[in-house]
């Protein structure tokens, strides 16, 4: 080995080579990985976030059954085309109560992360049953189905919000006791609409 150099010596030596390897790497991983850890704003709740209600729970449990996400991003980029469509572009710390976190990429339809507060409740209802009747030409599949459901057919929401709190989620103890009620008489669908109207709303005052 007498002569070779650094390099030389590395290549022909696989142990250290495969260490080398992932030295390296492991310091593109740190330059990913550190900043969201001591970066206040990626893991803190923006300033007006708070957790969802049970009935919003509920309905954000309904749009990932139904796989609105596979048509619909819940993610407004920093660039001046999104945000002159869509409202303020999407902060991380908007997210910390999204497990899992919904922001995809596929967009079939809009994005949906600034729509609560655009439409009236009743669009919303008669948009999810029939989406032709207000969308001319809309492709939207109809969910006639959500408004013959009972919000609470599970029975599980207390366990929900149980689960929920264990990963950190602030609910009291009053919350999960009141939970059921709050589902009481109420549909899908209208599960569905009260999360779809509170989306956007965990904008922080100083944006
Ligand atoms: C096959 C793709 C597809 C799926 C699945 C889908 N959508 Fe849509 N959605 C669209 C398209 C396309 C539009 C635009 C036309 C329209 O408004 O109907 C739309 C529009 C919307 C709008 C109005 C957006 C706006 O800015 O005007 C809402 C709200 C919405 N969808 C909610 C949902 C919900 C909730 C679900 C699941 C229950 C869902 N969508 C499932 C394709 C889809």
């Amino acid at each position: 080995m007498n002569g070779l150099g650094l390099h030389q010596r590395l290549e022909r030596n696989a142990g250290l080579l495969i260490f080398g390897i992932l030295f390296v790497s492991a310091i593109g991983g740190l330059v990913q990985v550190l900043p969201s850890i001591f970066q206040e704003s990626l893991s803190q709740p923006a300033a007006n976030t708070r957790p969802y209600g049970a009935l919003e729970l509920v309905g954000r449990d309904i749009y990932i059954r139904e796989g609105c996400g596979t048509c619909h991003s819940q993610q407004v980029r920093p660039l001046l085309a999104e945000v002159k469509r869509y409202g303020p572009y999407s902060r991380a710390g908007e997210s910390v109560y999204d497990r899992p976190f919904l922001w995809g990429s596929k967009r079939t339809g809009p994005d949906l992360h600034r729509i609560g507060g655009r439409y009236t409740d009743t669009w919303h209802r008669v948009h999810l049953l029939d989406p032709r009747s207000v969308v001319n030409n809309s492709i939207m599949p109809a969910y006639p189905w959500l408004a013959e459901r009972a919000a609470n057919a599970d029975g599980d929401i207390q366990l929900r919000l149980k689960v929920l709190r264990r990963l950190g989620h602030p609910y009291t103890d009053a919350d999960i006791e009141s939970a059921p009620a709050k589902l009481e008489g109420l549909t899908e669908i209208d599960a569905v609409i009260a999360y779809l109207q509170q989306l956007g709303a965990g904008l922080g005052a100083e944006q």
